[in-house]
C-alpha cells in the first residue's frame, strides 16, 4: 500500500512527508486546514509553526512517532489541533503527519472554567452581603433593635437567594445528566398547564396581574417527564409575571397542531404572553445563557438566578422540542413551547 492510499483513507486531515521532507500527498481535511498549496512544498514552508516543525525535524532524525500540538485560527475563532508524527519503516524514509481537531474540548473546558466563575460570583455576592451585616450586628447595631430586625431580614433573603441558586444549579445538573433520554410518560399539558398558573396565582395577585388560560378544556397528551414539563411552563408564566407589566395580563395558550413547524409532524403550541416592556432584540438569543439577564439589578431583586431560561431550553430539548422567544419592546413578550405530540 502506498503511504497517499494510507493519507487519501485517514479520517482527519492528514500529510504525508517524503524523504526529502517534502509533502508529497494530502487528504481534503488537510487541504480545507492549510490549502491545497502545500502540496509538494518543503514542511517548513508548509507548516510554519516553529513547535511543530521541530517535533518534525527531530521524527526525522531520529525516526521516532511524536505527539505536538497544532494552534491555527478559522473562521474567526481559535482552533486546537492534536498532532500525531509517524515515521514510516521503508518506504523511503517519510513520515505520516495527522492533525485531530481538539477545538471542541478545548472549548468545553473555557465554557467550564466561565461557568464555574459565575457561580462563585453568584453565591459571592449575597455571601459578601450576609458576612456584612453579621459584622454590623456584632459592631454598631448592637444595641438596636430596629436595626437588627431590618438586618435579619435582609440576611434571611439574601439566605434564602443562596438556596434558591443551589437549587437551580442541582436542577439543570439532573437536567443535562438525563438530557439523552426521551421521556416517556403519558402526560396531559392542559390540566399541567391549569395547575402551573393556579400555583402562581399567589405571585400574580400581589403584581395584580391576571392570569387566563385559553384552550385547555379537553385533555392534550404528550409523552413528557411530569415534573419537568412543570418547571418549564411555570419559569415562563412566573417570568410573565416577574417582567411583565404590573396590574398586566398573561396569557397562555394551548393549540394542537396536525403539522407543528420546525417539528416536522404533529405537536402542541404552548404560548406564555405578557404585556410588559418586552425584551430588546439584542438580548433574545442570549436569554437562555445561563446567568443571563437583561436588567440585572431588577431580575436580582425580584430574587431570580438566571438560571431559569437556561433549565428551560434544556428540558425543552429532552423532549424533542423547540423554544420560540419572540418580543417586541413595549408590546409584551410571547414565549412559545413547541411539543411533539405521540
Ligand atoms: N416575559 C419576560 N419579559 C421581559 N424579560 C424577560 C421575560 N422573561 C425573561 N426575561 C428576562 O430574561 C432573564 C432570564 O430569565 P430566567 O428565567 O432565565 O431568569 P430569572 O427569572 O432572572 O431567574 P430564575 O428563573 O432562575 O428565578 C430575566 O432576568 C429577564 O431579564
Ligand atoms: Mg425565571
Amino acid at each position: 500500500m502506498l503511504p497517499a492510499d494510507f493519507v487519501s483513507a485517514a479520517p482527519v486531515p492528514c500529510a504525508y512527508i517524503d524523504g526529502e521532507g517534502r509533502i508529497a500527498a494530502i487528504n481534503p481535511g488537510l487541504s480545507a486546514l492549510f490549502g491545497t498549496e502545500v502540496l509538494r512544498r518543503h514542511y517548513i514552508t508548509a507548516f510554519r509553526q516553529p513547535a511543530l516543525i521541530d517535533q518534525i525535524e527531530s521524527a526525522v532524525a531520529d525516526r521516532q512517532g511524536r505527539e505536538t500540538q497544532y494552534l491555527g485560527r478559522a473562521g474567526g475563532r481559535d482552533t486546537s489541533y492534536k498532532v500525531t508524527i509517524s515515521p514510516l519503516d521503508g518506504a523511503g524514509q517519510g513520515l505520516l503527519i495527522f492533525f485531530e481537531d481538539l477545538t471542541h474540548l478545548a472549548e468545553a473546558g473555557e465554557r467550564r472554567s466561565e461557568f464555574v466563575a459565575n457561580v462563585s460570583h453568584e453565591l459571592r455576592t449575597p455571601l459578601t452581603a450576609i458576612a456584612g451585616f453579621i459584622e454590623t450586628l456584632r459592631g454598631p447595631a448592637r444595641d438596636d433593635p430596629e436595626a437588627q430586625d431590618r438586618f435579619l431580614d435582609i440576611m434571611a433573603r439574601e439566605a434564602g437567594r443562596m438556596n434558591r441558586l443551589v437549587d437551580d444549579l442541582l436542577s439543570l445538573a439532573r437536567v443535562e445528566d438525563v438530557e439523552r433520554m426521551r421521556p416517556e410518560a403519558d402526560i396531559d399539558v392542559a390540566a399541567l398547564l391549569h395547575r402551573a398558573a393556579a400555583g402562581l396565582a399567589p405571585q400574580a395577585e400581589k403584581r395584580n396581574v391576571s392570569i387566563t388560560v385559553t384552550g385547555c378544556e379537553a385533555p392534550a397528551m404528550v409523552p413528557g417527564d411530569p415534573d419537568q414539563l412543570t418547571q418549564v411552563f411555570s419559569n415562563l408564566i412566573e417570568n410573565a409575571i416577574k417582567y411583565g407589566r404590573e396590574g398586566g395580563v398573561v396569557d397562555v395558550s394551548l393549540d394542537r397542531l396536525e403539522e407543528a413547524p420546525l417539528l416536522r409532524g404533529p405537536g402542541l403550541r404552548i404560548a406564555v404572553r405578557d404585556n410588559g416592556e418586552g425584551i430588546d432584540a439584542r438580548h433574545l438569543g442570549r436569554l437562555t445563557e445561563r446567568f443571563y439577564r437583561v436588567d440585572s439589578h431588577r431580575s436580582r431583586d425580584m430574587g431570580g438566578t438566571g438560571l431559569g431560561l437556561a433549565i428551560v431550553k434544556h428540558i425543552v430539548n429532552r423532549h424533542r422540542g423547540r423554544l420560540r422567544i419572540e418580543s417586541e419592546q413595549g408590546q409584551g413578550s410571547v414565549f412559545t413551547v413547541y411539543l411533539p405530540a405521540w
